[in-house]
């Protein structure tokens, strides 16, 4: 089937965590001046769209996904005015902006929630989800996804109000049709301001139909809310509400943070448009969670059949029914490399590549986390104190301080999949704090910044980054790249993730070795045609090293 043509199929799309990307004033947190002084260097890199996580008004409980104005720029960030300019300057460079909708929470300093915490007969008391406790106890057995119990008793009113996540972060009442207007309303005034787009933070979540106890698994503290708000009916009908009121009006890319099936994405991204243009799955990051009741706190590593196995079921299954995004990792994983690459400096630069080739080859809109095109790695902290993250914080009390999990356990797995690990600095150059700042990061620098960072790595044509530079202009300059069906190979290999995309009978083949090992594959060598890219110079007859990746181009 022929795939219909969009701009934002044929985007690439740069993910910026301004906190950690750049600091313009010397207090140690990235910008939005420090956003807009690199954007020739995203220029440089080819991509199209930035998404740039949320920089509203915020007390900062989770890095700005917990919102007190969404109308206000938050104040370690700037002004209305930096943001004007950087967003002028971003079009000027014939690139677009997403903005990341916070909307299935807002912060607890929010005025709609100060208001309705008041009395239960405020006008904003139902804007968010209050219910009285049972026998004593919260509503429901859920619990917050930042660990605890995810209702909060409020002494003023008496009653429990319900955050997903942190206390610090309530859940907006989705069935009250004036929450609804309020969101559309602030949507309607960003998109006259000219954003290009929206990611949905946690929107698989907003339509909460039920509240009754959930299944606990074994192992676990509390119950899973699940069956009773993602992925409900009234979340697609406010989906179609928000295409309706908002999003149908402008040309914008949307993309859901929706985890779930490949089923329940080929509803929310379907091709008649109704709802969003993708959504992010979740599926391979979750596969690797270890299904005990710590969850992804494992020592789990990343095999490829299973990584493959989910991968393609993607690709295959959303084929002529929905869009699909393509990514490995976030802002709320570890560092790609580290996870399911190989970060030791023999291996650094070869699997960040062959890691990069997997995904930009694939159908779907690719999307790069910051210092992911440098192959940056994880952080590696050895002590608490190094750590940020709310998560983190949440966790160990759950866990390590009521004498559940020891300690050094809890460290490792820290070490591993925490999302600090994503979250230090961005590694400009060789000077002082990698270049991020002139004062004291609010995070630590890897220390790795001076053998890793954008400097060296622009001025070494066979850097990581220039392996991403030309990997996007493949996707701009070749058809098949973006509108190729996708057919998976070799699927029983233990060693070799390959598979092929076809458009008007020409076909591209692609080779990737998973593992440090040199391993058999004398498929790749039988493929006729053109190379268009791979992470070795030259290649030895019937084999793919170390992590080799190669891109054959057959014309028909
Ligand atoms: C999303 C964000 C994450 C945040 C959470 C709560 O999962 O990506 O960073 O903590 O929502 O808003
Ligand atoms: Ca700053």
């Amino acid at each position: 089937m022929q795939e219909t043509r969009a701009w934002w199929k044929e985007a690439v799309v740069y993910e910026v965590y301004p906190r950690s990307f750049a600091d313009s004033n010397g207090d140690g947190i990235g910008d939005l001046n420090g956003i807009t002084e690199h954007l020739d260097y995203l220029k440089t890199l080819g991509v199209d769209v930035i998404w740039i996580t949320p920089f509203f008004a915020s007390p900062n409980t989770d890095n700005g996904y917990d919102i007190s104005d969404y109308q206000a720029i938050m104040k370690e960030f700037g002004t209305m005015e930096d943001f004007d300019r950087m967003l002028s300057e971003i079009h000027k460079r014939g690139m677009k902006m997403v903005l990341d909708l916070v909307v299935n929470h807002t912060s607890d300093e929010h005025a709609w929630f100060i208001e309705s915490r008041k009395s239960k007969d405020n006008p904003y008391r139902d804007y968010y989800i209050w219910k009285d406790g049972k026998d004593g106890q919260a509503p429901t057995n859920w619990g917050s996804r930042f660990s605890g119990s995810a209702w909060a008793y409020d002494e003023g009113t008496g009653q429990y109000y319900l955050h997903l996540f942190s206390t610090k972060q309530p859940d907006l009442n989705w069935a009250n049709p004036k929450v609804r207007d309020e969101v559309y309303r602030m949507m309607t005034w960003w998109c006259e301001k000219g954003i290009d787009g929206f990611r949905m933070d946690v929107i698989s979540s907003i339509g909460k139909e039920r509240y009754e106890d959930g299944p606990v698994a074994s192992g676990r503290i509390y119950g899973n809310d699940a069956p009773f708000c993602k992925h409900t009916e009234s979340t697609h009908r406010y989906l179609r509400e928000m295409r309706e009121k908002v999003l149908s009006h402008y040309d914008l890319i949307t993309v859901g943070e929706a985890g779930g099936t490949v089923e329940q994405a080929c509803r929310y991204a379907s091709s008649d448009g109704s709802e969003l243009n993708m959504i992010f799955s979740f599926e391979h990051n979750d596969a690797l969670n270890d299904h005990t009741a710590m969850g992804k706190w494992s020592d789990h590593g990343a095999p490829l059949g299973e990584v493959r196995e989910i991968l393609n079921r993607w690709q295959t299954q959303t084929a002529g029914k929905a869009w699909n995004s393509v990514y490995l990792t976030n802002h709320d994983q570890p560092r790609q490399v580290s996870r399911y690459g190989n970060d030791s400096p023999l291996f650094r630069e070869r699997s960040a590549k062959m890691l990069a080739t997997l995904i930009h080859m694939m159908r779907g809109t690719v999307y790069v986390y910051q210092g992911e095109e440098l192959g940056m790695t994880n952080a590696y902290f050895t002590k608490l104190s190094q750590y940020r993250d709310v998560e983190v914080f949440g966790t160990w009390e759950q866990w390590v301080e009521s004498g559940r999990v020891n300690p050094e356990d809890m460290m490792r797995w820290f070490e591993r999949i925490s999302r600090d690990n994503a979250r230090t600095p961005m590694q400009w150059n060789r000077n002082k704090n990698a270049g991020f700042t002139d004062g004291t990061p609010w995070i630590e620098v890897n220390p790795n910044y001076l053998q890793i960072n954008a400097e060296d790595e622009m001025q070494d044509p066979d850097s990581v980054f220039h392996y991403y530079q030309k990997l996007i202009e493949l996707r701009h300059t070749m058809d098949i790249v973006v509108y190729g069906s996708f057919v998976p190979m070799l699927e029983e290999s233990e060693a070799v993730y390959a598979y092929r995309r076809e458009l008007d009978g020409n076909t591209l083949s692609v080779f990737c070795n998973w593992t440090e090992r040199t391993v058999d594959c004398p498929e790749a060598d039988a493929v006729p045609g053109r190379e268009l890219i791979s992470n070795y110079a030259t290649h030895k007859p019937g084999v793919l090293l170390p992590y080799e990746a190669r891109v054959i181009f057959t014309e028909s």
